[in-house]
């Protein structure tokens, strides 16, 4: 018998993009899309989806894996038990991030994050850098340079001691992304109002959990998304405002748009699934779970982030995964402490769930199209960062990242899940889809009961220029 024409024929499927919804069989040669059609001819190996809905796989571009931390906090996902838990919830690509520590060369924290990397993810990654020390080496020579190689992304912030930029320096940053046609990732909120407050609910004595939720009001995310946006209008750059928490940052965001600044916007699930009282409605350390920065809000916020993901506002769904394991020295009681708020390392998990839940509430709650979804979640995410069309759509030529979805309800419970983190906020929470199959590069990784671990099988991606705009002639300088 002749060699059949694919490794693999996905049948059957009903494949949603950015754009479309359409039915055909997938074929798949050497971890490819090779033909989209009907009545493909044979494959090695068939799967059959049954006219199941088919997306491509997710890209999380915004996930933190063993970013290391100041002693004794460490995240409790590396790069095999994160990227088998993203394959496992249906995301195909993730994007951490290279974290530069005050004094290090921007090399340096590549070369380490690479190390950390190697040989361990199961699924495709790229690496954004932080830059939290822009010295003039890192501005005139590593920056552009690291650019070139395939680090086309950066975060900056305006908050965390240890991370954040005055505005001269982000001003810095941004002309050195504007140079060099760099997308610019803003963690917007305040330090000094952040600061004052967290002094003032010390003294008076409020440092459980929940008082993390008051000392970051909106009104300091809305100061300082309002003040990245005028940054970046002065040097004439696009920016990319993360974790969008609720209505302050987003009407700065619509005001801008309007004003026709290049303004993206980033928001995660826990804007739509968490308020603060899950921080705690009294002063129980159980709220330590969902510190996070900007922390959630409220109904009515959690709404006007619907609203904005669907009218387009919102650009990118990611997760922002922040592992930290709840019974444990290194986790959110440090050293084995119930500690005062500002201890309290921030962030939560969700690079597995963030799929599913938009999934379920977004697109099957009748809030979302699919194509809306598939946008959110994959395709601008790639574009974004310079990995179209490689990854995030269904195309020919495109990698087989493809996640078939099984819609049937179910209550989520943390020991379903495959991160190395000893609970989820979702916890409880009714879904009414999950991934049914994850395929990365045509290989089964998940099949909606197992996950076929294969250490390493994920690449390391240099990214291009980001594309979500036209681009300057010659792309990258
Ligand atoms: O609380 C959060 N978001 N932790 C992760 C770090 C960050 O700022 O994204
Ligand atoms: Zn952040
Ligand atoms: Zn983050």
């Amino acid at each position: 018998m002749s060699a059949a024409p694919f490794d693999l024929v996905l049948r059957n499927a009903r494949v949603a993009t950015a754009s479309d919804t359409f039915e055909a069989d997938i074929g798949i040669r050497g971890g490819r899309i090779a033909q989209l059609g009907l009545a493909l001819p044979r494959g090695e190996r068939e799967i059959d989806a049954a006219g199941r809905v088919v997306t491509p796989g997710g890209v999380d571009a915004h996930c933190h894996l063993d970013q290391p931390m100041a002693p004794p906090v460490r995240m409790a996902d590396d790069f095999d038990t994160g990227t088998r838990a993203a394959a496992c919830g249906g995301t195909t690509t993730v994007i951490p991030f290279a974290a530069q520590e005050k004094g290090q060369s921007l090399r340096a924290a590549v070369a380490d994050y690479h190390r950390r990397a190697e040989g361990k993810a199961h699924v495709d990654y790229a690496f954004h850098l932080i830059v939290s020390d822009p010295t003039p080496a890192v501005l005139e020579d590593e920056l552009p340079a690291l650019i070139r190689e395939g680090y086309t992304s950066f975060k900056i912030y305006m908050t965390y001691d240890d991370l954040k930029l005055d505005d001269g320096q982000i001003l810095d940053v941004l002309a050195v992304a504007r140079r060099h046609g760099a997308m610019a990732m803003i963690h917007a909120e305040n330090a000094d109002c952040i600061e004052w407050l967290t002094k003032r609910l010390e003294a008076a004595g409020r440092t459980a959990p929940r008082f993390h939720a008051h000392a970051r009001p909106m009104l300091v995310e809305r100061e300082a998304t309002h003040r990245a946006i005028a940054l970046a209008e002065l040097v004439d750059v696009p920016i990319l405002i993360v974790h969008v928490s609720g209505r302050e940052a987003v009407e700065q965001i619509r005001w801008a748009r309007a004003h026709g600044l290049k303004v993206f916007g980033e928001t995660c699930p826990q804007y739509l699934f968490l308020t603060a009282a899950d921080l705690g409605v009294d002063d129980s350390y159980l709220g330590a779970r969902c510190v996070c920065s900007p922390p959630p809000r409220d109904a009515s916020n959690q709404q006007v982030i619907w609203d904005a993901l669907a009218d387009g506002l919102f650009t990118v769904f990611s997760s922002d995964h922040a592992p930290f394991n709840y019974e444990a020295p290194e986790g959110k009681k440090p050293g084995g402490q119930e500690v005062a708020f500002r201890h309290i390392p921030n962030g939560i998990p969700g690079i597995e769930t963030r799929l599913a839940l938009l999934y379920s509430e977004g697109v099957l709650g009748g809030r979302l199209t699919l194509n809306k979804f598939v946008e959110l979640t994959s395709t601008n995410p790639a574009k974004a960062y310079g990995l179209h069309p490689r990854k995030g759509t269904i195309a020919v030529g495109s990698d087989a990242d493809l996640v078939v979805w099984d819609e049937r309800e179910f209550v989520l419970d943390n020991t379903m899940l495959h991160h190395a983190v000893d609970y989820t906020p979702y916890a409880g929470q009714t879904l009414r889809a999950w991934p049914g199959l994850t395929l990365a590069g045509g290989e089964v990784v998940w099949d909606g009961r197992d996950f076929h671990a294969r250490r390493g099988r994920g690449r390391f991606l240099a990214c291009g220029a980001p594309s979500l705009l036209p681009q300057r002639q010659g792309g990258l300088a």
